[in-house]
């Protein structure tokens, strides 16, 4: 006992010991809320995008050890199969599946769509999950800006393209991705596609915005049909979404960043929480248009409250992606 008194004197020994247990307790608190209730999905299907990795891979496996049926719908099928391969082998259900959509194109996710319905005549939950953050300009095939394109354009074509298999498959959910940097973000009306001027951060902060608007919109036009539609911020993850902050890579910066994130970032893991309360607590079977954190609602920022620019991004999704036309087909 004396001994691990003087070892706890110790100043050596004394401060370290503080440091890691502050870090220990502070890092087991950031994990944030969890979904805990026990729920059988075995018969529902599932499509979550952007599933290869991080937040989308952790929620097909936790619905893949639910019984679920799951698309995983990734731009890269090399990395998608192994995803795949991972998961399966993890929870040996084989209705695991992995197809291929790239969001960066209206062709790419009209094929994907026409080819999940000529296999499946049901879907219960579209997890619109895939996201870019902060790269630098660049446009999508259709001449889109990348993080509105992705983020937001293509998974409003997606969705569209899924509503008739959706409804019939009632009830059923669209689960959107979206993040706390939607509260700093504005819809730029007069530059929707950033052509007069281009800003990472604002470029993705709009797109998070969209994700948000959207949902609203389209959980009023969903009133009485069965399916729900609600958003989410997972919170700060620990996943590849900083891909494109090159500066991160440098061995120094890693040296810095790695222990902060091990303190104030979620696992994947507990990054998928919100997402999986989203998409399967049967406690909101008629719950839409809320927007949800540590799997709790919360509230958006005055700017994703206004009906008007919901509006305005709408009209302008269904002229850039075409979703008019996409209904006569
Ligand atoms: N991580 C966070 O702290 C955080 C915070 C708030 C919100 N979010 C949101 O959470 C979602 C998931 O992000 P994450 O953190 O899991 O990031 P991640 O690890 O980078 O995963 C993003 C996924 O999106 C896919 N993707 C990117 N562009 C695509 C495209 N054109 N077509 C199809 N798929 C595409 C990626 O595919 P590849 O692997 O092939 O690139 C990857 O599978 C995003 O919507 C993000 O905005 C994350």
């Amino acid at each position: 006992m004396g001994c691990l008194t003087d070892c706890l004197c110790c100043p050596l020994l004394f401060w370290p010991s503080i440091i890691g247990l502050a870090a220990y307790f502070l890092r087991k608190y950031m994990q944030g809320g969890q979904f805990t209730k026990q729920t059988d999905e075995t018969g529902k299907v599932f499509i979550v995008t952007g599933a290869n990795t991080g937040i989308g891979k952790e929620t097909v496996l936790e619905i893949a050890k639910r019984g679920g049926t799951v698309y995983m719908a990734c731009r890269d099928m090399n990395r998608c199969e192994k995803a795949r391969k991972d998961i399966i082998q993890e929870t040996n259900n084989q209705n695991i599946f992995s197809r291929e959509l790239d969001l960066s194109s209206l062709e790419s996710i009209r094929k994907f769509a026409a080819g999940f319905k000529k296999e499946q005549d049901k879907l219960h939950v579209l997890v619109n999950n895939a996201g870019v953050m902060h790269c630098p300009k660049t446009l999508t095939k259709d001449g889109f800006e990348m993080q509105l394109g992705v983020n937001h354009m293509g998974h409003f074509l997606l969705t569209h393209l899924l509503l008739d298999v959706l409804k019939k498959s009632a009830p059923s959910r669209i689960v959107n991705v979206s993040s706390l940097a939607h509260s700093h973000g504005s819809i730029n009306t007069g530059d929707l596609n950033s052509e007069k001027s281009y800003s990472r951060i604002g470029a993705y902060s709009q797109s998070k915005l969209a994700n948000v608007l959207f949902t609203r919109e389209l959980a009023k036009r969903l009133e009485g049909t069965g399916v729900t539609t609600n958003s989410l911020h997972p919170g700060a993850v620990d996943t590849e979404l900083s891909r494109n902050w090159k500066f991160l890579k440098h061995p120094l910066a890693q040296l810095l960043v790695k222990p902060l994130q091990w303190v104030l970032f979620k696992t994947p893991r507990n990054g998928a929480q919100t997402t999986l309360y989203a998409a399967l607590d049967p406690a909101l079977k008629e719950v839409s248009g809320l927007y949800f954190s540590d799997c709790k609602p919360k509230d958006v920022s005055a700017a994703a409250q206004d009906d008007k620019t919901g509006k305005f991004l709408w009209a302008e999704s269904e002229k850039w992606t075409g979703v008019n036309a996409a209904k006569q087909d």
